[in-house]
């Protein structure tokens, strides 16, 4: 049985149907003082799947409730984006490792037959901190698959800084493009430069690929930068749309072409979903 979690009932809704499972409904509301009530109103089966991504603190709580309703059922807890992987160090004295605080949050619910899922995380030394066996799936070949029916001529997959140069090569490799990353010059103690690191894009079609879009301002300062170095069209292919405040208009003013993103959250661009990914992954 299907649990869909508030933040990611589409994307559950679309996994029960590829897989032909039950679907259950749930409830989840708000009380007065702002605590959080959920409730699974079909019985749940002893073999469960919840499916919430985390973008919000409220979610997470969600999960929290979801895990202790089905706290005697063997669960397959999927978290399609894991919000706060980013804060996967102590970087400065006196922080915690929210995402290590988070796993050990789910922790106590997950017995050893239990497993957890998500999809690109942004660093996978979090899966560690869970008890059981954890599992990033990889979203990128299907945003590839998204990029191919654009129907680009000989474009350049670029990643917009080394942490997301795996993925750029993924995606390169299933689209038989060439690939780059950008890369920062210090020119000067006041001035730095930031191209990419081999690839003339003069001319180019080009598609910047990350793992997500938060503010928008790492991919706008990207598109700007190829676009001043002469790239023709600039898409961008992001698993996870996170799209705080106006992330959207950033990129639009910056001159991207089109933004193609996943279903991890539901959001206007989410126009490639990891429904499949996940069904795969609960059906293994
Ligand atoms: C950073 O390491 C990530 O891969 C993303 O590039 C970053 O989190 C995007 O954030 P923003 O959209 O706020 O620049």
């Amino acid at each position: 049985m299907i649990i869909a979690g508030p933040s990611s009932q589409l994307l559950a809704g679309r996994v029960a149907a590829i897989l032909r499972q039950d679907l259950a409904l749930c409830e989840y509301r708000t009380f007065p003082d702002g605590e959080s009530y959920s409730q699974v109103v079909t019985e749940p089966e002893d073999d469960v799947a919840i499916i919430q991504s985390t973008v919000t603190d409220r979610d997470i709580i969600y999960i929290l409730q979801l895990l202790d309703i089905c706290r005697d059922k063997k669960v397959s807890l999927v978290i399609p984006y894991f919000g706060y992987a980013r804060q996967d160090k102590i970087f400065k004295s006196g922080e915690p490792m929210s995402a290590r605080a988070i796993a050990y949050a789910f922790n106590p619910f997950l017995g050893p037959g239990s497993k957890v899922y998500t999809v690109n995380i942004h660093a996978s030394s979090v899966l560690s901190h869970f008890s059981c066996r954890a599992q990033s799936l990889d979203a990128t070949p299907l945003l590839a698959e998204k990029v191919r029916s654009l129907g680009l001529d000989d474009p350049v997959i670029i990643s917009p800084d080394k942490g997301a140069v795996t993925m750029a090569k993924t995606a390169a490799s299933c689209l038989g493009a060439e690939c780059d990353y950008l890369e920062k010059t210090r020119l000067s103690g006041t001035e730095v430069s930031v191209a990419p690191k081999e690839i003339n894009v003069s001319g180019r079609d080009v598609v910047i690929f990350d793992d997500m879009i938060a503010t928008g301002g790492t991919m706008a300062t990207a598109i700007s930068l190829l676009k001043k170095q002469g790239a023709r069209k600039v898409y961008l292919a992001a698993v996870h749309p996170v799209l705080t405040g106006n992330a959207i208009l950033k990129l639009y003013r910056s001159g991207v072409e089109a933004v193609l993103a996943t279903d991890t959250i539901d959001r206007g661009v989410s126009t490639v979903s990891v429904a499949p990914l996940i069904a795969d992954a609960l059906k293994a």
